[in-house]
């Protein structure tokens, strides 16, 4: 069977070689093809029976394209770039690979408040991390490793997600809240973990924004969606304090930089997993996915139902 690896963003070298050892070994076939275009899409997955994406989009038209295919998986955690109506309607099953690239997302939270204290590192005096506080709202994968390297930096923690029981953050050292408002009004930094779904798109606004406490900086490794670009540039006019650093530009992104210099930062692509280790651990878990599903239908993360 083949397996198509497509991806805009190419996996280190390391971790496609390790892609094509899991598949060779299977007695699959694999083709990989980076930096495609959309037509390059299309014409790939006409045969293909796997598929192996990142933030690739990945709708119907593709689906159509592709007869065979019975498989996708998302090598990374947020799947908003699919659409799982479509691939149900197509009887085609999709899963993430979740947690395989957590820790590198983690780690550049870090890497920006770090950036955005220390003025970018322009020479001037800047602040520190520790003792500060850091409000983490989701406490998913990526949350909890946020939280692991935050206490490496002696910060105060709190975290924010529904679907986690007060124990469980408590038994991490964090203290849980219930609303967004207390997470935004009661932390110096807030980084969010959020997944862009219809309830989280534009959810963090003007009103959530200027809760922040004087000087407070908020973090974006999550999706540029979850932000309401508007709300969150006025609050930006309003409070000269604020700071906002985002792993992805925002659509917005010039009238940001203009308005507000050194006071946000963007990164011109999205990041956060781009790590050797991260592309290595999601690439063959997508990998070892696609082949137990097409082998005998094993299928623990699968997303549509
Ligand atoms: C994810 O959802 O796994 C991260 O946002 C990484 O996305 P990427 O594979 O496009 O870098």
């Amino acid at each position: 069977m083949k397996i198509l690896v497509f991806t805009e963003k190419p996996f280190a070298p390391a971790a496609v070689k390790a892609i094509e050892n899991t598949v060779n070994a299977s007695g699959n076939e694999l083709e990989v093809v980076e930096g495609g275009t959309r037509a390059d899409l299309l014409e790939a997955v006409k045969n293909a029976n796997g598929l192996i994406v990142r933030s690739d989009k990945i709708d119907g038209d593709v689906m159509d394209a592709a007869p065979e295919l019975k498989v996708i998986v998302r090598a990374g955690a947020g799947y908003d770039n699919i659409d799982l109506a479509a691939a149900t309607a197509h009887g085609i099953c999709v899963m993430n690979t979740p947690g395989q690239n957590s820790n590198a997302v983690a780690e550049l939270v870090f890497g920006m408040m770090v950036m955005m204290c220390r003025n970018q590192y322009n020479g001037k005096a800047g602040t520190e991390l520790k003792e500060k506080s850091l409000g983490i709202y989701a406490f998913g994968q990526v949350g909890r490793n946020v939280a692991r390297i935050a206490k490496g930096f002696g910060m105060k923690i709190e975290a924010l997600d529904k679907f986690v029981p007060d124990a469980v953050m408590e038994g991490e050292g964090v203290k849980p809240v219930h609303t967004p408002e207390e997470l935004f009004s009661q932390n110096d930094f807030v980084s969010l973990h959020i997944p862009a779904t219809a309830e989280t798109r534009n959810s963090i606004g003007y009103d959530l924004v200027m809760k922040m406490p004087k000087g407070g900086v908020l973090v974006n490794t999550a999706r540029k969606e979850v932000i309401d670009e508007e709300g969150l540039i006025k609050a930006l006019e309003e409070r000269p304090d604020l700071r906002y650093v985002s792993d992805i530009k925002p659509d917005r992104a010039e009238e940001f930089e203009q308005k507000f210099a050194s006071r946000v930062f963007f990164t011109p692509k999205k990041m956060g997993a781009q790590t050797a280790e991260a592309n290595f651990n999601a690439g063959v878990a997508a990998a070892e996915q696609v082949i137990a599903y097409l082998k005998d239908g094993w299928n623990k993360f699968q997303v549509n139902k």
